[in-house]
């Protein structure tokens, strides 16, 4: 009776185009995804892998009942943290590990959530055979290709955007030497990543990804000539992606939209894709009042920039609780960085996202 009744009432709505947002028992903007603009997805990295494997709590995704609640309740899209980095899904030669990301591509499907893959082109957190080994310039460029097409192309079709190359650039606006394929290869790698993802692929939107391009600068300036390179040689990129891992020491990105812009006018989405905002915490380890205000507004100027952009139809955090943060692992005095308390209690920072999307979904 219930159901009919809903159904009665959704049917309507969605001949208007509208969400089902019942379906989520959410409506009314009640969530951030049920407050967002249909065209902007709203995402969390999926805590797991990484530095959660030295920490004091079994895998969160697997086994936190209420963190997969919140996951699912708040969020249209979600990031693996680190389940398709090569370390994780690729951890011997001959051998991947598609298991804890396959999970999540699941939770995704059955919870109405798109997937952004992470990552494909990375300095970090690749495996120790792959560090290690020694291998002909050949072998390596054979090894790249088959890793993107067995990992792309596993997900063919279940993945909405991919970051095909992550943080390639240096401060200086330089190739990464420290990536062993640009080192060893050569920047003219950074294509053929691109066109084996496509192939393998062909409907992911394939981007660039990075931090510290949230202001204008030469990481900025690298980002775009690469950008007018690649879509001159017509290389299938279809976005730039500002990661925007704040802390409250630098000050607010209030020129971010018009980075975001340079990209957008060359025709690229463009996406926040790891949002979190650091602070110095006091003796006490709590946030003061005035520091919570203070970073509601950061978190504010990064979706005011996304929203004022056209293209920007992907705005994601690094975790929505600092139960679960990388950043008190990697800067043990700064701390309480995502917009939930550890018992996934809301800050200011949550309810000024979600009236923020709330105003612009009207
Ligand atoms: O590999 C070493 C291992 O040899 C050592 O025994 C162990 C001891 O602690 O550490 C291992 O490294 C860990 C690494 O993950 C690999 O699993 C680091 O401690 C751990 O801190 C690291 O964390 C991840 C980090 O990426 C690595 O760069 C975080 O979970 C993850 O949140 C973070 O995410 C990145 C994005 O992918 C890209 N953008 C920046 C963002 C934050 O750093």
């Amino acid at each position: 009776m219930r159901k009919a009744l809903v159904a009665f009432l959704t049917l309507p709505l969605l001949a208007l185009g509208a969400q089902p947002a019942v379906a989520h028992g959410h409506g009314h903007g009640k969530t951030l995804r049920a407050a967002a603009p249909r065209d902007l997805r709203i995402g969390s990295a999926v805590a797991g892998g990484g530095h959660h494997v030295d920490q004091p709590y079994p895998d969160p995704f697997t086994y936190d009942r209420p963190y997969r609640k919140v996951l699912a309740r708040e969020f249209n899209s979600v990031s693996p943290e680190n389940q398709m980095k090569w370390e994780f899904i690729h951890p011997e030669r001959n051998r991947y590990n598609f298991g804890p990301a396959d999970a999540i591509v699941r939770f995704a499907r059955a919870n109405g959530q798109v997937v952004r893959g992470h990552t494909l082109l990375w300095h970090s957190q690749n495996p120790a055979w792959l560090n290690e080994g020694t291998f002909t310039k050949a072998e390596l460029r054979s090894i790249l290709k088959s890793h993107i097409f067995t990992v792309v192309g596993h997900y063919r079709g279940q993945i909405q955007q991919w970051d095909v190359a992550n943080e390639i650039f240096n401060e200086n606006g330089e190739y990464r030497q420290e990536n062993i394929f640009i080192a060893e290869l050569g920047p003219g790698i950074v294509a053929d990543a691109f066109r084996w993802a496509h192939q393998a692929d062909p409907k992911a939107q394939l981007f660039l990804n990075d931090y510290g391009v949230e202001w204008p600068g030469v990481k900025v300036d690298a980002y775009e000539s690469l950008a007018k390179q690649l879509l001159a040689q017509r290389v299938p990129l279809h976005g730039f992606a500002s990661q925007a891992h704040l802390s409250m020491r630098y000050g607010a990105p209030d020129q971010l939209a018009g980075v975001l812009q340079r990209f957008d006018d060359l025709g690229l989405h463009t996406a926040i894709t790891e949002l979190d905002v650091r602070m110095d915490l006091p003796a006490s380890g709590v946030p003061t009042a005035e520091q919570l205000t203070t970073q509601a507004s950061y978190y504010k100027t990064v979706l005011d920039a996304c929203l004022a952009v056209d293209g920007c139809n992907s705005f994601t955090i690094w975790g929505f609780t600092d139960k679960y943060s990388w950043v008190p692992v990697f800067f043990p005095s700064e701390g309480a960085a995502t917009i939930m308390w550890d018992d996934f209690a809301k800050k200011p920072a949550y309810y000024t996202l979600r009236d923020t999307l709330r105003a612009a979904r009207r």
